[in-house]
């Protein structure tokens, strides 16, 4: 089943008009939630970013955020998800085609399960990457459904056999395609600050707050591809890759090419809140 407005239908059921503003202008916006042992990971962290994104693209959201929640739980327990994604997304709805915002319109929502085990192979032995030009607009902190930059970057890497790019403005890294990045300098974790030109990743946070508890230092400060290449490890995070380490960037080896001991105590500590 399928979650649209506030009716859970059979996807069959389901269909998008030729004028959703979502399809036409990428005018909307999405989440997506990691679901372990039938439970959402973070779900009000979730809800309240998708609330905000609404907000600041002036999304009116068809109902609250607590009654959104119980339409995502109803959708997991129906589909008897245990291991997987929830995807969820509002558009601005339908009208005809202009690109202000429609007179009268509703926000047209929708949300879907997948199933899916955690990406074990990531976690444990690390990803390789490529680093790209961030060519995204300047508000990448709203999760909105324009995401050809991502898309583009993300074949890219693909194409070189990596499962992620590194994107950066003129030389200053500000994060993944799908993902954050944290790198590790003599023990301390640095990753890009929580402004404009990232997404507020939630597993960002999740790890800012677990180095907080094990004592791990953190600065939340822009550092460049020069200091990727000196770090003594480098990590992304994200809903879908948990804390994954990178093993190679480009053409080269993040340290000794394997996963890191900060890394490592990261990832035990994810563990135990899962
Ligand atoms: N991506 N940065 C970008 C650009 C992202 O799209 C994402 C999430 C993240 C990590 O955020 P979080 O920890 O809240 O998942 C960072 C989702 C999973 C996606 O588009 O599939």
């Amino acid at each position: 089943m399928i979650l649209i407005d506030d009716q859970l239908t059979k996807r069959e059921n389901a269909h998008i008009d030729i004028e959703d503003r979502g399809y036409q202008f990428g005018d909307g916006i999405y989440e997506v939630f990691r679901v372990y042992n039938g439970k959402v990971f973070r779900m009000q962290d979730h809800l309240d970013r998708f609330q905000r994104s609404a907000d600041e693209i002036g999304l009116q959201l068809p109902y609250g955020l607590d009654r959104l929640q119980s339409f995502l739980e109803q959708l997991i327990e129906t589909n008897g998800l245990s291991e997987g994604n929830v995807y969820l997304q509002a558009s601005r709805g339908v009208a005809p085609r202009s690109h202000p915002f429609p007179e009268e319109s509703r926000s047209v929502l929708v949300a879907y399960t997948i199933e899916g085990e955690r990406p074990l192979e990531y976690i444990r032995n690390g990803i390789r990457t490529i680093t790209e030009a961030d060519i995204r607009w300047l508000r990448c902190d709203i999760k909105s459904l324009n995401l050809l930059g991502a898309v583009l970057a993300k074949q890219k890497a693909k194409e070189h056999g990596c499962q992620e790019a590194i994107l950066h403005r003129d030389g200053t890294v500000t994060e993944g395609s799908s993902t954050n990045v944290f790198l590790v300098k003599d023990g301390q974790l640095i990753t890009h600050p929580a402004n404009n030109l990232i997404l507020h990743g939630i597993t960002r946070l999740v790890v800012l707050e677990l180095a907080e508890e094990l004592g791990i230092p953190v600065k939340e400060e822009t550092f460049t591809l020069e200091d990727l290449r000196k770090a003594d490890e480098v990590f992304i995070t994200g809903t879908t890759v948990e804390i994954s380490p990178v093993v190679q960037i480009d053409d080269y080896h993040v340290g000794d090419g394997k996963p890191g001991p900060v890394v490592h105590r990261l990832q035990e500590a994810f563990e135990k809140q899962i």
